[in-house]
């Protein structure tokens, strides 16, 4: 089986590098993909976006399956362009109606409203009622939560304590701070709670559920600084307990699923939901329409089913006879970025490895250069260690991060240690 992975970052690296395991026999093509997906897979250079060139490459390389892995591809409509361009490809990624869930979060909130999925009580605007979004943000409490209704590459949503400062930034918003993103404004309740993802496979119908997991989303230890597209990861989650799991099924996942089946939406691929745990009670805080980065690279090390065959099954839509395993040990993903991220950095530099480093290297931003891997992101490396439990997987991943070298490399010091002090281990 041929399969063609969309995407360059250290996700599509960690979905390419478990679908190389599975006992089907098959070839990875990655469109572009990255110097550590090219040791076990076919790179093809190129723009994710480049709908054309994608086609050209299934019809050329005889593709069996695409996997999309970013947002930007799907809400633009790459899964119906091929589904008509090259009719009988299989293809894990919704619609471009069902995408929607993540390029609209005014999309999303009316779905979750809808179909009776817990969420924060919000309104949406645009420019043109900007008397009536400051009037509702008088009737809230502090802090208020406003949201650019489209994709606005993570950084769309701001929170702030003050209400003068919320008015003043809604109006920059409706300015175009960031963008036509910014045209509608979701103002919304602000959820109390510890966060967590929760990934699904679905075809639609069925569904398999995923590990579960933790993002670290701000740049300095203690979750200090700028938001980034996340500095590292944690699965298993110890207060996703069997408990609160249960509520995620019933009250958020399946009436998604029903919801989605109800709509009429399309929808084969992944879901990823962003959770606020409030007080024992989960609330969604929005949907991806994709797997999370740097979290996949800590749930697929847990799956120890075929993630190829459950992709076959998700496409041909036979999910209910797939079983998904999850092995009982532990991961942790500490990114290593370049100084500065996520503002200006440096790229360019060699990057060096000191013997076996003991874990597994998931490339994020990396490029071959004069026959060398170096530098080229803002995040360059998910390093990721799976061991019996958090506590070990946490001082493997630092081990070996202390064996990779480049320079003005920065990491955050403290991943998952949050999870450990829940639980009541003491660290040395
Ligand atoms: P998003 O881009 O929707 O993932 O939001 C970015 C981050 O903002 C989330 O990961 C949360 O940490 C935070 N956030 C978003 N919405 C809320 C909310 N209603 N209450 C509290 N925090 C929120
Ligand atoms: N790590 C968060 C995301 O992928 O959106």
């Amino acid at each position: 089986m041929n399969i063609l992975v969309i995407g360059s970052g250290g996700r599509e690296h960690a979905i390419a590098w478990k679908i190389d395991k599975s006992r089907i026999e098959h070839n990875i093509f990655c469109l572009p993909g990255n110097p550590g997906t090219a040791t076990f897979a076919t790179n093809i250079p190129g723009k994710v976006t480049d709908f054309n060139l994608v086609k050209d490459t299934v019809v050329s390389k005889g593709i069996d399956m695409v996997v999309v892995g970013p947002e930007v591809p799907l809400v633009e409509g790459i899964t119906d362009f091929l589904a008509e361009a090259v009719p009988g490809v299989k293809v894990i990624g919704p619609s471009k109606q069902g995408a929607m869930l993540e390029g609209s979060k005014d999309f999303a909130k009316d779905f979750m409203t809808r179909h009776g999925i817990p969420t924060a009580r919000y309104a949406t605007f645009t420019g043109g009622e900007y008397a009536a979004a400051c009037a509702f943000l008088d009737g809230m409490q502090p802090p208020y939560v406003l949201k650019a209704d489209g994709l606005a590459a993570g950084k769309g949503v701001l929170i702030v304590e003050d209400l003068q400062e919320a008015k003043s930034l809604l109006k920059d918003v409706f300015d175009g701070k960031f963008g036509a993103a910014g045209d509608k404004v979701v103002i919304e309740q602000f959820l109390d709670g510890i966060e967590m993802s929760a990934f699904v496979l679905t075809d639609g119908k069925d569904y398999l559920l995923l590990p579960e997991a933790k993002d670290y989303k701000r740049i300095g230890d203690g979750d200090t600084g700028l938001n980034t597209g996340g500095m590292g990861s944690v699965s298993p989650v110890c207060f996703a307990d069997e408990a609160f799991m249960e509520k995620v099924r019933t009250r958020v996942i399946e009436p998604t699923i029903a919801g989605i089946a109800a709509d009429k939406l399309d929808y084969k691929g992944f879901i990823f939901f962003g959770l606020m745990n409030c007080g024992g009670d989960p609330y969604v805080i929005e949907y991806n329409v994709r797997m999370g980065d740097p979290e996949t690279e800590s749930v697929m090390t847990r799956i120890s089913s075929d993630l190829l065959e459950h992709l076959i099954a998700c496409a041909d839509g036979t999910l209910s006879e797939e079983d998904l395993e999850i092995s009982d040990k532990a991961a942790v993903t500490v990114i290593m970025a370049s100084g500065g991220y996520p503002e200006a950095y440096q790229s360019h530099y060699p990057i060096g490895l000191m013997g076996d480093p003991g874990a597994l290297i998931f490339h994020c931003g990396t490029a071959s250069e004069g026959g060398k891997v170096v530098t080229a992101g803002g995040r360059v490396l998910a390093v990721t260690a799976v061991a019996s439990d958090i506590q070990q997987a946490r001082e493997d991943v630092y081990d070996a991060i202390g064996n990779i070298y480049f320079d003005d490399c920065y990491y955050r010091n403290d991943i998952a240690s949050d999870l450990l002090s829940l639980a009541g281990v003491e660290e040395d």
